[in-house]
């Protein structure tokens, strides 16, 4: 059965004023418990607006959005209850941190939920461990004497104190170095692995996209055009450059190979998968 399900979503910003814009149109989306979903399009496409309506922070303004069950565009619906069980992560969620301690920022959700201080304390340290931080070295530091990396990765471990059963990413990697990028995302591969956690990931990244997820939903102008396995949404080079998106670079190489007349096996995703194809493409297999 699907946890979040939305029929005919719009979402419109100031409307009836000069300034409206239909952020969102017509989406009509369904995600399983367990799924990894990555959401791409261009900037402005409506992907923020669509995943903040998955924990109750924006109304639909028509059409329907349930999250476990609880019918969203009913105004008694009961919000906290969702948020409860939905985690979002903002973008550049670090600038959100205000505690005056790691232990502290983190501490804060559990907290307000009224969970008993021992509680509080090994959800604390567990969503600490999960973001590769040890709670010991890290809970008593003011989060302001960290890294870009490590703020990020406590502002993540905040989300994930509150043990949501679907995580709402808005591009946790962005603008984080190369390592400090695959070190984020590894995070949350390995939540989804080893506890089945539902991801929703938003990325600009197509190579983060085919990397960690298996179904890709693609939005331009509001509306989803595509939504299918990644491996068959990243067949469709020509449309997604169309909207200004591109292919893994990967994918991208078998093309460029193919092209020139080498005749590599399309719906290449990863760099494993480019290594078998292009070696079996010139017969040393
Ligand atoms: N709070 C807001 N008020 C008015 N317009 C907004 C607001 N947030 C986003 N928008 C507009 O809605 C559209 C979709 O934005 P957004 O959901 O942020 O897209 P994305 O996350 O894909 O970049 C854009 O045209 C954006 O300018
Ligand atoms: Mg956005």
């Amino acid at each position: 059965m699907a946890f979040i399900e939305c029929e005919t979503l719009t979402h419109i910003y100031l409307k009836g004023t000069p300034m409206e814009t239909v952020a969102v149109r017509d989406v009509t989306l369904r995600i399983d418990q367990g799924e990894f979903v990555a959401i791409i399009g261009p900037t402005g496409s409506g992907k923020s607006t669509l995943v903040q309506h998955f924990n109750a922070l924006l109304r639909p303004t028509s059409g329907t959005v349930r999250v476990g069950g609880v019918d969203l565009s009913d105004p008694k619906a009961d919000r906290k209850a969702v948020r409860r069980q939905v985690g979002l992560l903002f973008q550049y969620p670090e600038h959100q941190l205000f505690g005056e301690t790691v232990f502290e920022d983190v501490s804060f959700g559990p907290r307000n939920l009224g969970l008993p201080p021992d509680e509080v304390k090994t959800r604390v340290e567990e969503a600490l461990r999960s973001v590769g931080l040890d709670p010991a070295e890290f809970g008593p530091r003011s989060p302001f004497s960290l890294s870009g990396g490590e703020m990020r990765r406590v502002a993540a471990a905040g989300v994930l104190a509150m043990s949501p059963t679907v995580l709402v990413l808005d591009e946790p990697a962005a603008g984080l170095d190369p390592r400090g990028k695959t070190e984020m995302l590894g995070h949350f591969r390995a939540l989804h692995a080893q506890r089945g956690i539902t991801v929703v990931l938003i990325t600009h990244s197509m190579d983060e996209a085919a990397a960690l997820a298996k179904r890709v939903v693609v939005l331009d102008r509001g509306r989803v055009v595509m939504d299918g396995p990644a491996r068959e949404v990243f067949t469709r080079a020509d449309e997604l450059t169309a909207i200004g998106l591109g292919v893994p670079a990967v994918t991208d190489l078998v093309r460029r190979l193919r092209a020139r007349g080498l005749p590599v096996r399309e719906n290449v995703l990863t760099v494993d998968e480019a290594r078998e194809a292009i070696r079996e493409a010139l017969g040393w297999s």
